[in-house]
């Protein structure tokens, strides 16, 4: 019996593209929220220790906390959209993640409620507590740890559900936090939460109207830039570390493709901070680089969150075909059981092993009669992955057909034992069949994909 778990047997109420599209959009302005909350957060805590020795500041760290209770609940809002897409795209591995780091998981809904009650009682404590620094400060500090917290729970749950073949190996969060690209990733975030946030600051600080006394605005407008600048600078340590940590299996042109725009898209952005740090402070407003740079960064988060997206669906590519095969064999066999047959018994519990199709296609033959073994077959092991004429997780049947054209003996020992070769499609895992069917399920590929070959040709013209 193959154990990967079955997919659910429902529509989706959306298309496929539609929803991914909605998931990429979502998720980025979910995320932009969460960035300037933790980032704007953390900045503040180190504005508040700076007041200790220069209190002018203890104004801006004040402004900012004002800021963050109402982001942070955007924040949260807006992360009912991504969540409500990657459940319904990715129903069997999302939810098998949240299973496999259960308690942890499920932490997340205390946690948050603990950070924000912190951050108000920080907020509203403010001139209560104007003699009690030290324990000002703390209460920050601790919603900042928990805010830190809950994005690497979230990582780990990302991360985890990409790959299905490590699940049997984890027993709970901690082995899923260990696993090699969740700190990286994390890292990657921290990083750029913070630079969202200093741009933020270097903007919201030169506004007409805006003033601290004791403070320079000019000032805080270097200061946004410096912090902003910094963190992006140390992004081409953590992205490298994210890339190289990543398993290979969702690497593919597409993916290095949309890697390498965002950063083409990010280098100016630095050289234009940079140029804003020197800026002569005389200029009123947020430098005339701004907008610039917040366009090429946006670029930039679109092509990373576009990447992001790119490696999910490549890792998961043969997975899901995987679970869609589970679904598809197991409404067979509920049809089967409710039409009264018997059904026949499952297959081997070999990890990794499907039934020989000789039990399913009894099944098979109960229910849909086919006409033909070769097609039993391919219905049963291979459509799920191959159609005749348009890619899916496989090559078209056309384009097989074209390479193994009077060699069926090449595609079955293709299936038994499948090679590497196409980079922008994930590997094939063998089929395991007997040699009947294999012969049968080969001729069977030889004359779909050659007569869809046919059929595409242009007719003939006539003279
Ligand atoms: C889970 C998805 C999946 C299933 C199921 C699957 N394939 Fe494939 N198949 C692929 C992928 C992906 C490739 C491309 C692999 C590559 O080129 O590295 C591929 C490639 C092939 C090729 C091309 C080999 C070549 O030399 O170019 C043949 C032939 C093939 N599959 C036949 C079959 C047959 C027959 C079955 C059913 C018994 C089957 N596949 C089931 C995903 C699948």
């Amino acid at each position: 019996m193959d154990p990967s778990p079955k997919d659910l047997p429902l529509p989706l109420p959306l298309s496929e593209p539609a929803l991914t599209g909605l998931l990429v959009l979502f998720f980025i302005l979910h995320i932009v929220f969460v960035n300037v909350t933790v980032g704007g957060g953390l900045i503040a805590l180190g504005y508040q220790f700076r007041a200790l020795r220069e209190p002018a500041y203890d104004q801006l760290a004040r402004s900012i906390c004002r800021i963050i209770t109402v982001t942070k609940s955007l924040a949260v809002v807006l992360g009912v959209g991504p969540l409500l897409c990657i459940n319904l795209l990715y129903t069997v591995p999302f939810y098998s993640a949240n299973l496999l780091t259960g308690a942890v998981w499920i932490l997340i809904i205390p946690l948050v409620t603990a950070a924000f009650l912190l951050l108000y009682l920080h907020k509203f404590s403010w001139d209560r507590l104007a003699q009690h620094r030290g324990l000002h400060i703390t209460i920050l500090a601790a919603a900042m740890a928990i805010l830190l917290f809950i994005p690497l729970i979230f990582l780990t749950n990302i991360n985890l559900m990409l790959f299905p073949e490590k699940w049997r190996d984890i027993h709970g969060f901690f082995d899923a936090l260990m696993l090699a690209n969740v700190l990286p990733r994390w890292l990657h975030f921290m990083l750029a939460s913070v630079s969202a946030s200093g741009l933020l600051l270097a903007w919201w600080t030169s506004r007409p109207g805006f003033s601290i006394p004791g403070l320079a605005t000019t000032d805080l407008r270097r200061q946004g830039y410096a912090i902003a600048l910094a963190t992006s600078g140390l992004q081409f340590i953590a992205g490298p570390l994210v890339l190289m940590t990543l398993p290979s299996v969702g690497l593919n042109l597409r993916l290095h493709l949309a890697l390498i725009l965002g950063i083409v898209f990010a280098l100016p952005a630095l050289y234009w901070m940079w140029r804003e740090i020197d800026a002569p402070s005389a200029l009123p407003g947020p430098g005339r680089r701004f907008w610039w740079i917040v366009a090429s960064l946006g670029l930039t988060v679109l092509f990373m969150a576009t990447a992001r997206h790119l490696y999910r669906d490549e890792a998961l590519a043969l997975h899901q075909a995987r679970f869609a095969i589970a679904r598809d064999a197991y409404a067979e066999r509920s049809a089967l059981a409710r039409a009264g047959g018997e059904l026949p018994p499952l297959g081997p519990a070999e990890p990794g092993a499907v039934p020989p199709i000789s039990q399913a296609s009894s099944s098979a033959g109960a229910i849909a009669a086919p006409t033909d073994r070769g097609e039993a077959v391919f219905k049963l092991k291979c459509r799920a992955c191959h159609v005749p004429s348009k890619r899916l997780v496989g090559p078209p049947l056309q384009e097989v057909a074209r390479i193994y054209a009077g060699n069926p003996e090449g595609i079955a020992a293709w299936v038994l034992k499948p090679g590497r070769k196409r980079t922008e499609y994930p590997p094939m895992a063998p089929v395991k069949l007997p040699p009947d069917d294999l012969k049968a399920v080969a001729e069977y590929v030889l004359r779909v994909g050659g007569s869809a070959t046919a059929a595409a040709a242009p007719p003939p013209v006539r003279p």
